[in-house]
Protein backbone atom coordinates (compact mmCIF):
# COMPACT_ATOMS: atom_id res chain seq x y z
CA UNK A 1 0.00 0.00 0.00
CA UNK A 2 1.45 3.59 -0.73
CA UNK A 3 0.80 6.95 1.37
CA UNK A 4 2.78 9.75 1.33
CA UNK A 5 3.10 10.05 4.89
CA UNK A 6 3.14 7.22 7.90
CA UNK A 7 3.02 8.60 10.97
CA UNK A 8 4.13 6.65 14.33
CA UNK A 9 1.45 7.30 16.91
CA UNK A 10 -2.22 8.86 17.43
CA UNK A 11 -0.85 11.02 20.15
CA UNK A 12 -1.56 14.72 20.77
CA UNK A 13 1.95 15.37 18.21
CA UNK A 14 0.81 12.93 15.60
CA UNK A 15 -2.74 13.34 15.35
CA UNK A 16 -1.79 17.29 15.01
CA UNK A 17 0.72 16.73 12.01
CA UNK A 18 -1.68 14.32 10.16
CA UNK A 19 -4.37 17.44 10.45
CA UNK A 20 -1.78 19.44 8.42
CA UNK A 21 -0.15 16.97 6.63
CA UNK A 22 -1.98 17.34 3.16
CA UNK A 23 -1.95 14.02 1.64
CA UNK A 24 -2.60 10.80 1.66
CA UNK A 25 -1.80 10.46 5.51
CA UNK A 26 -1.59 7.38 7.49
CA UNK A 27 -1.34 7.30 11.80
CA UNK A 28 -1.26 3.95 12.81
CA UNK A 29 -0.79 3.85 17.02
CA UNK A 30 -0.97 0.30 19.09
CA UNK A 31 -2.94 1.54 21.37
CA UNK A 32 -7.39 0.87 21.23
CA UNK A 33 -8.21 4.24 21.16
CA UNK A 34 -6.00 7.64 19.76
CA UNK A 35 -4.77 10.74 22.28
CA UNK A 36 -5.17 7.83 25.56
CA UNK A 37 -2.82 10.71 27.32
CA UNK A 38 -4.97 13.42 26.49
CA UNK A 39 -7.74 12.01 27.68
CA UNK A 40 -6.01 11.27 31.09
CA UNK A 41 -4.39 14.58 31.07
CA UNK A 42 -5.38 17.44 33.53
CA UNK A 43 -7.56 15.22 35.84
CA UNK A 44 -10.17 14.36 32.16
CA UNK A 45 -10.26 17.97 31.92
CA UNK A 46 -7.16 18.46 30.37
CA UNK A 47 -4.03 21.53 30.95
CA UNK A 48 -4.38 21.88 26.90
CA UNK A 49 -2.28 24.88 26.81
CA UNK A 50 -0.69 27.71 28.68
CA UNK A 51 -1.37 31.80 27.75
CA UNK A 52 2.33 32.44 28.66
CA UNK A 53 4.15 29.39 26.88
CA UNK A 54 7.53 30.66 25.37
CA UNK A 55 10.83 29.15 24.92
CA UNK A 56 12.03 30.03 28.38
CA UNK A 57 9.51 27.52 29.49
CA UNK A 58 11.30 24.43 27.90
CA UNK A 59 14.34 22.12 28.47
CA UNK A 60 16.32 20.86 26.11
CA UNK A 61 20.40 20.87 25.07
CA UNK A 62 19.86 23.45 22.44
CA UNK A 63 17.40 25.67 24.05
CA UNK A 64 16.86 27.72 21.17
CA UNK A 65 15.57 24.59 19.23
CA UNK A 66 12.24 25.04 19.88
CA UNK A 67 11.78 28.83 19.00
CA UNK A 68 10.38 28.08 15.56
CA UNK A 69 7.64 25.74 16.15
CA UNK A 70 6.25 27.41 18.77
CA UNK A 71 6.47 30.98 16.87
CA UNK A 72 4.53 29.84 14.62
CA UNK A 73 1.68 27.62 16.24
CA UNK A 74 1.51 29.71 19.33
CA UNK A 75 -1.42 29.20 22.31
CA UNK A 76 -3.19 31.41 20.35
CA UNK A 77 -3.79 29.38 17.26
CA UNK A 78 -4.92 26.12 19.52
CA UNK A 79 -7.20 28.12 21.33
CA UNK A 80 -8.93 29.33 18.23
CA UNK A 81 -9.55 25.74 17.08
CA UNK A 82 -10.47 24.63 20.61
CA UNK A 83 -13.26 27.89 20.03
CA UNK A 84 -13.46 26.61 16.35
CA UNK A 85 -14.69 23.28 17.92
CA UNK A 86 -17.31 25.14 20.49
CA UNK A 87 -15.16 23.74 23.23
CA UNK A 88 -15.57 26.14 26.42
CA UNK A 89 -12.31 26.46 28.77
CA UNK A 90 -11.06 28.14 31.48
CA UNK A 91 -7.81 29.31 33.30
CA UNK A 92 -7.26 27.37 36.45
CA UNK A 93 -3.71 29.37 37.68
CA UNK A 94 -0.96 30.56 36.05
CA UNK A 95 -1.94 31.02 32.62
CA UNK A 96 -3.13 26.73 32.29
CA UNK A 97 -6.07 26.38 30.51
CA UNK A 98 -7.98 23.65 31.09
CA UNK A 99 -11.54 22.54 29.36
CA UNK A 100 -14.53 23.36 31.52
CA UNK A 101 -16.28 20.10 30.62
CA UNK A 102 -14.06 16.87 29.59
CA UNK A 103 -10.03 15.94 28.04
CA UNK A 104 -12.19 14.03 25.55
CA UNK A 105 -13.42 16.72 23.62
CA UNK A 106 -9.82 17.85 22.72
CA UNK A 107 -9.47 14.35 21.32
CA UNK A 108 -12.81 14.46 19.69
CA UNK A 109 -11.36 17.94 17.76
CA UNK A 110 -8.33 16.26 16.68
CA UNK A 111 -10.42 13.14 15.11
CA UNK A 112 -13.02 15.22 13.71
CA UNK A 113 -9.16 17.45 12.31
CA UNK A 114 -8.29 14.16 10.76
CA UNK A 115 -10.95 12.76 9.15
CA UNK A 116 -11.69 16.22 7.49
CA UNK A 117 -8.39 15.74 6.21
CA UNK A 118 -8.82 12.82 4.92
CA UNK A 119 -6.82 10.66 6.89
CA UNK A 120 -6.48 7.41 7.87
CA UNK A 121 -6.19 5.53 11.34
CA UNK A 122 -5.20 2.19 12.04
CA UNK A 123 -5.05 1.37 15.79
CA UNK A 124 -4.10 -1.95 17.36
CA UNK A 125 -1.41 -1.52 15.44
CA UNK A 126 2.39 -2.38 15.49
CA UNK A 127 5.56 -1.77 13.39
CA UNK A 128 7.50 -4.78 12.47
CA UNK A 129 9.64 -3.51 10.56
CA UNK A 130 10.68 0.01 9.08
CA UNK A 131 13.43 0.22 5.93
CA UNK A 132 14.42 2.84 3.84
CA UNK A 133 15.68 2.33 -0.12
CA UNK A 134 16.95 5.87 -0.97
CA UNK A 135 13.27 7.72 -1.76
CA UNK A 136 11.06 6.06 0.04
CA UNK A 137 10.46 4.05 3.76
CA UNK A 138 8.83 0.66 3.61
CA UNK A 139 7.18 -0.51 7.09
CA UNK A 140 5.88 -4.11 7.91
CA UNK A 141 2.95 -3.19 9.91
CA UNK A 142 0.94 -5.74 12.23
CA UNK A 143 -2.99 -5.21 12.22
CA UNK A 144 -5.41 -7.36 13.37
CA UNK A 145 -2.98 -10.35 12.90
CA UNK A 146 -2.36 -9.54 9.38
CA UNK A 147 1.10 -7.93 7.73
CA UNK A 148 0.66 -4.90 5.78
CA UNK A 149 3.39 -3.38 3.70
CA UNK A 150 3.31 0.56 3.38
CA UNK A 151 5.78 2.59 1.18
CA UNK A 152 5.79 6.07 1.94
CA UNK A 153 8.09 8.98 1.46
CA UNK A 154 7.70 10.66 4.86
CA UNK A 155 7.69 8.86 8.24
CA UNK A 156 6.73 10.71 11.12
CA UNK A 157 8.45 9.66 14.73
CA UNK A 158 4.98 11.10 17.27
CA UNK A 159 5.21 7.70 19.32
CA UNK A 160 6.11 9.72 22.88
CA UNK A 161 9.00 9.17 25.79
CA UNK A 162 9.19 6.20 28.43
CA UNK A 163 6.78 7.73 30.94
CA UNK A 164 4.22 5.23 32.06
CA UNK A 165 4.82 1.93 30.15
CA UNK A 166 1.17 1.03 31.21
CA UNK A 167 -0.35 3.75 28.89
CA UNK A 168 1.62 2.49 25.95
CA UNK A 169 4.89 4.27 26.06
CA UNK A 170 7.60 2.45 24.74
CA UNK A 171 11.43 3.20 23.20
CA UNK A 172 9.89 3.15 19.78
CA UNK A 173 10.74 6.51 18.23
CA UNK A 174 14.16 6.29 19.86
CA UNK A 175 14.45 2.94 18.36
CA UNK A 176 13.62 4.16 14.20
CA UNK A 177 15.68 7.57 14.93
CA UNK A 178 19.12 5.47 15.81
CA UNK A 179 18.14 2.66 12.96
CA UNK A 180 18.67 5.97 10.78
CA UNK A 181 21.33 7.36 12.51
CA UNK A 182 19.84 10.33 14.31
CA UNK A 183 21.69 10.90 17.94
CA UNK A 184 19.63 10.57 21.03
CA UNK A 185 20.24 12.35 24.48
CA UNK A 186 20.44 11.24 27.77
CA UNK A 187 16.63 10.17 28.63
CA UNK A 188 15.46 10.62 32.26
CA UNK A 189 11.74 10.46 34.22
CA UNK A 190 10.48 14.28 34.51
CA UNK A 191 7.48 15.86 36.06
CA UNK A 192 7.93 13.00 38.58
CA UNK A 193 7.12 13.07 42.52
CA UNK A 194 10.56 12.50 44.64
CA UNK A 195 11.09 9.07 46.62
CA UNK A 196 12.41 9.30 50.51
CA UNK A 197 14.09 5.74 51.79
CA UNK A 198 13.07 6.09 55.11
CA UNK A 199 9.30 6.73 54.42
CA UNK A 200 9.98 9.90 56.53
CA UNK A 201 6.83 11.68 55.36
CA UNK A 202 4.18 8.82 55.71
CA UNK A 203 2.50 10.57 59.23
CA UNK A 204 1.96 13.78 57.23
CA UNK A 205 0.63 11.93 53.64
CA UNK A 206 -2.08 13.85 52.00
CA UNK A 207 -0.73 17.70 53.59
CA UNK A 208 -0.76 19.91 51.32
CA UNK A 209 1.05 24.41 51.09
CA UNK A 210 3.03 26.36 49.45
CA UNK A 211 6.54 26.52 49.10
CA UNK A 212 9.17 27.84 47.61
CA UNK A 213 11.42 24.75 46.19
CA UNK A 214 14.94 24.78 44.34
CA UNK A 215 17.01 22.68 42.99
CA UNK A 216 20.19 23.64 41.48
CA UNK A 217 20.00 27.21 40.59
CA UNK A 218 15.88 26.63 39.34
CA UNK A 219 13.31 27.38 42.13
CA UNK A 220 9.07 27.77 41.38
CA UNK A 221 6.67 29.42 43.88
CA UNK A 222 3.95 26.09 44.02
CA UNK A 223 1.92 23.65 46.14
CA UNK A 224 3.60 20.98 47.47
CA UNK A 225 1.98 17.74 48.70
CA UNK A 226 3.56 14.71 51.32
CA UNK A 227 2.80 11.53 50.05
CA UNK A 228 3.41 7.77 51.77
CA UNK A 229 6.67 7.62 49.66
CA UNK A 230 8.00 11.33 49.95
CA UNK A 231 7.13 14.40 48.25
CA UNK A 232 4.57 15.54 45.15
CA UNK A 233 2.30 18.66 43.96
CA UNK A 234 3.18 21.04 41.46
CA UNK A 235 6.21 22.47 42.94
CA UNK A 236 8.14 18.99 43.76
CA UNK A 237 7.11 18.00 40.11
CA UNK A 238 8.33 21.31 38.36
CA UNK A 239 11.73 20.83 40.26
CA UNK A 240 12.30 17.19 39.62
CA UNK A 241 13.33 18.18 36.24
CA UNK A 242 16.07 19.89 37.05
CA UNK A 243 17.35 17.61 39.83
CA UNK A 244 19.90 15.19 39.33
CA UNK A 245 20.46 11.93 41.87
CA UNK A 246 22.18 12.43 44.93
CA UNK A 247 21.54 16.09 44.84
CA UNK A 248 19.96 17.94 47.62
CA UNK A 249 16.56 20.28 47.25
CA UNK A 250 15.52 23.17 49.14
CA UNK A 251 12.18 24.19 50.41
CA UNK A 252 11.50 27.57 51.58
CA UNK A 253 7.99 26.62 54.20
CA UNK A 254 7.82 30.53 53.87
CA UNK A 255 7.50 31.74 50.54
CA UNK A 256 6.19 35.03 51.20
CA UNK A 257 8.57 36.17 53.88
CA UNK A 258 6.54 37.46 56.38
CA UNK A 259 6.71 34.97 59.03
CA UNK A 260 9.35 36.55 61.22
CA UNK A 261 7.55 39.72 61.31
CA UNK A 262 4.20 37.62 62.04
CA UNK A 263 6.31 36.46 65.13
CA UNK A 264 7.68 39.24 66.29
CA UNK A 265 4.08 41.13 66.21
CA UNK A 266 2.58 38.33 67.90
CA UNK A 267 5.46 37.97 70.68
CA UNK A 268 4.98 41.76 71.55
CA UNK A 269 0.37 41.75 71.36
CA UNK A 270 0.30 38.20 73.07
CA UNK A 271 3.49 36.85 74.39
CA UNK A 272 1.67 33.99 76.51
CA UNK A 273 0.79 32.19 73.46
CA UNK A 274 2.87 28.86 73.11
CA UNK A 275 5.52 28.88 70.44
CA UNK A 276 4.03 25.79 68.37
CA UNK A 277 0.36 27.52 68.49
CA UNK A 278 1.92 30.57 67.13
CA UNK A 279 3.43 28.62 64.38
CA UNK A 280 0.01 26.49 63.55
CA UNK A 281 -2.02 30.10 62.40
CA UNK A 282 1.12 30.12 59.46
CA UNK A 283 1.97 26.10 59.14
CA UNK A 284 -0.89 23.29 59.11
CA UNK A 285 -0.82 22.19 62.76
CA UNK A 286 0.22 18.24 61.92
CA UNK A 287 3.40 19.83 60.15
CA UNK A 288 4.07 21.87 62.96
CA UNK A 289 3.57 19.16 65.53
CA UNK A 290 6.33 16.89 63.43
CA UNK A 291 8.70 19.41 62.79
CA UNK A 292 10.84 18.61 66.16
CA UNK A 293 11.43 15.39 64.47
CA UNK A 294 11.37 16.37 60.89
CA UNK A 295 14.03 19.35 60.87
CA UNK A 296 15.75 18.87 64.44
CA UNK A 297 13.59 22.02 65.50
CA UNK A 298 12.75 22.21 69.47
CA UNK A 299 9.56 24.58 69.72
CA UNK A 300 9.87 24.78 73.15
CA UNK A 301 8.63 27.53 75.29
CA UNK A 302 6.23 31.07 74.81
CA UNK A 303 6.70 33.02 72.26
CA UNK A 304 7.79 35.90 74.98
CA UNK A 305 10.75 33.12 75.89
CA UNK A 306 11.96 33.62 72.36
CA UNK A 307 14.52 36.34 71.90
CA UNK A 308 15.26 38.14 68.34
CA UNK A 309 17.91 35.72 67.17
CA UNK A 310 15.68 32.50 68.49
CA UNK A 311 13.66 33.44 65.86
CA UNK A 312 15.53 34.16 63.53
CA UNK A 313 16.86 30.91 63.73
CA UNK A 314 13.35 29.48 63.73
CA UNK A 315 12.78 31.40 60.78
CA UNK A 316 15.78 31.07 58.77
CA UNK A 317 15.67 27.15 59.53
CA UNK A 318 11.86 26.48 57.93
CA UNK A 319 13.11 28.68 55.13
CA UNK A 320 16.10 26.77 53.99
CA UNK A 321 15.04 22.86 54.39
CA UNK A 322 17.41 21.12 52.86
CA UNK A 323 16.51 17.46 52.13
CA UNK A 324 18.55 15.10 49.49
CA UNK A 325 15.55 12.68 47.90
CA UNK A 326 16.47 8.93 47.14
CA UNK A 327 14.86 9.17 44.20
CA UNK A 328 12.53 9.83 42.01
CA UNK A 329 8.75 7.27 41.15
CA UNK A 330 10.50 7.03 38.14
CA UNK A 331 8.59 6.22 34.25
CA UNK A 332 5.81 4.51 36.62
CA UNK A 333 4.50 7.98 36.88
CA UNK A 334 6.60 10.84 35.33
CA UNK A 335 4.35 12.98 33.24
CA UNK A 336 7.20 13.14 30.28
CA UNK A 337 10.25 12.21 29.89
CA UNK A 338 13.09 14.35 29.42
CA UNK A 339 15.46 14.56 26.87
CA UNK A 340 15.40 12.51 23.61
CA UNK A 341 16.31 12.80 19.85
CA UNK A 342 18.95 15.32 19.75
CA UNK A 343 17.44 18.54 18.00
CA UNK A 344 21.09 19.01 16.28
CA UNK A 345 19.92 16.52 13.90
CA UNK A 346 16.84 18.02 13.03
CA UNK A 347 16.13 20.97 11.44
CA UNK A 348 14.17 23.45 13.90
CA UNK A 349 11.90 24.59 11.62
CA UNK A 350 10.51 21.40 9.89
CA UNK A 351 11.64 19.11 12.62
CA UNK A 352 13.08 17.15 9.33
CA UNK A 353 16.26 15.34 10.26
CA UNK A 354 19.10 16.84 8.72
CA UNK A 355 20.41 14.03 6.94
CA UNK A 356 17.38 11.64 6.70
CA UNK A 357 15.16 12.97 3.84
CA UNK A 358 11.61 12.45 4.75
CA UNK A 359 12.23 11.42 8.27
CA UNK A 360 10.50 13.50 10.67
CA UNK A 361 10.74 13.69 14.58
CA UNK A 362 7.98 15.33 16.71
CA UNK A 363 6.57 15.62 20.52
CA UNK A 364 7.60 14.24 23.69
CA UNK A 365 10.01 11.74 21.68
CA UNK A 366 12.49 15.05 20.96
CA UNK A 367 14.42 16.28 23.44
CA UNK A 368 12.38 19.63 24.16
CA UNK A 369 10.76 19.29 27.36
CA UNK A 370 8.42 21.55 28.79
CA UNK A 371 7.69 22.51 32.44
CA UNK A 372 4.00 21.61 34.72
CA UNK A 373 1.40 23.77 33.12
CA UNK A 374 -0.15 22.66 29.41
CA UNK A 375 3.56 23.46 27.82
CA UNK A 376 4.01 20.13 26.87
CA UNK A 377 0.89 19.41 24.89
CA UNK A 378 1.88 23.07 23.49
CA UNK A 379 5.19 21.65 22.14
CA UNK A 380 3.26 18.86 20.68
CA UNK A 381 0.95 20.84 18.64
CA UNK A 382 3.40 23.33 17.85
CA UNK A 383 6.12 20.29 16.60
CA UNK A 384 3.49 18.32 15.08
CA UNK A 385 1.86 21.43 13.30
CA UNK A 386 5.36 22.30 12.05
CA UNK A 387 6.38 19.16 10.21
CA UNK A 388 2.85 18.90 8.73
CA UNK A 389 3.01 22.09 6.97
CA UNK A 390 6.59 20.94 6.06
CA UNK A 391 5.08 17.79 4.43
P1 LIG B 1 1.89 10.72 23.32
O1 LIG B 1 2.43 9.90 24.43
O2 LIG B 1 0.73 11.60 23.55
O3 LIG B 1 1.53 9.81 22.08
C1 LIG B 1 2.35 8.76 21.64
C2 LIG B 1 1.47 7.71 21.00
O4 LIG B 1 2.33 6.71 20.43
C3 LIG B 1 0.57 7.01 21.98
O5 LIG B 1 -0.76 7.03 21.52
C4 LIG B 1 1.14 5.59 22.07
O6 LIG B 1 0.13 4.61 22.24
C5 LIG B 1 1.82 5.43 20.73
N1 LIG B 1 2.91 4.46 20.75
C6 LIG B 1 3.94 4.41 21.62
N2 LIG B 1 4.74 3.36 21.33
C7 LIG B 1 4.20 2.75 20.24
C8 LIG B 1 4.55 1.59 19.50
N3 LIG B 1 5.65 0.87 19.80
N4 LIG B 1 3.78 1.24 18.45
C9 LIG B 1 2.67 1.98 18.13
N5 LIG B 1 2.26 3.07 18.81
C10 LIG B 1 3.04 3.45 19.86
N6 LIG B 1 0.91 17.81 29.32
C11 LIG B 1 0.29 19.02 29.30
O7 LIG B 1 0.72 19.92 28.58
N7 LIG B 1 -0.83 19.21 30.06
C12 LIG B 1 -1.37 18.24 30.85
O8 LIG B 1 -2.43 18.44 31.49
C13 LIG B 1 -0.69 17.01 30.91
N8 LIG B 1 -1.13 16.02 31.76
C14 LIG B 1 -0.52 14.80 31.74
C15 LIG B 1 -1.00 13.80 32.60
C16 LIG B 1 -0.39 12.55 32.60
C17 LIG B 1 -0.88 11.49 33.55
C18 LIG B 1 0.69 12.30 31.72
C19 LIG B 1 1.36 10.95 31.68
C20 LIG B 1 1.17 13.30 30.89
C21 LIG B 1 0.58 14.56 30.90
N9 LIG B 1 1.06 15.59 30.09
C22 LIG B 1 0.44 16.81 30.10
C23 LIG B 1 2.17 15.36 29.14
C24 LIG B 1 1.58 15.08 27.74
O9 LIG B 1 0.62 14.07 27.85
C25 LIG B 1 2.67 14.65 26.77
O10 LIG B 1 3.72 15.57 26.78
C26 LIG B 1 2.09 14.55 25.36
O11 LIG B 1 1.05 13.61 25.34
C27 LIG B 1 3.18 14.15 24.37
O12 LIG B 1 2.56 14.00 23.11
P2 LIG B 1 3.16 12.97 22.04
O13 LIG B 1 2.17 12.94 20.92
O14 LIG B 1 4.56 13.30 21.76
O15 LIG B 1 3.17 11.58 22.79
Amino acid sequence: MQFDTLILGAGAAGMMCATHAGGRTLVIDHARAPGEKIRISGGGRCNFTNLYAGPENFLSQNPHFCKSALSRYTQWDFIALVEAHGITWHEKTLGQLFCDESAKQIVAMLRAEMDRAGVALWLQTSVHDITHDGGHYTAVLEREGKRHTIRTRNLVLASGGKSIPTMGATGLAYEIATQFGLRLTETRAALVPFTFSDGRFAALSGLSLPVRATAGDTTFDEAMLFTHRGLSGPAMLQISSFWREGAPITLDLDPRGTLLDALRTQRARAGRHLLSTELARHLPSRLVTALPDQIDLPLVGNLADQSDAALRTLTDTLRNWQLTPAGTEGYRTAEVTLGGIDTDTLQARTLEARDMPGLYAIGEAVDVTGWLGGYNFQWAWASGAAAGRAI
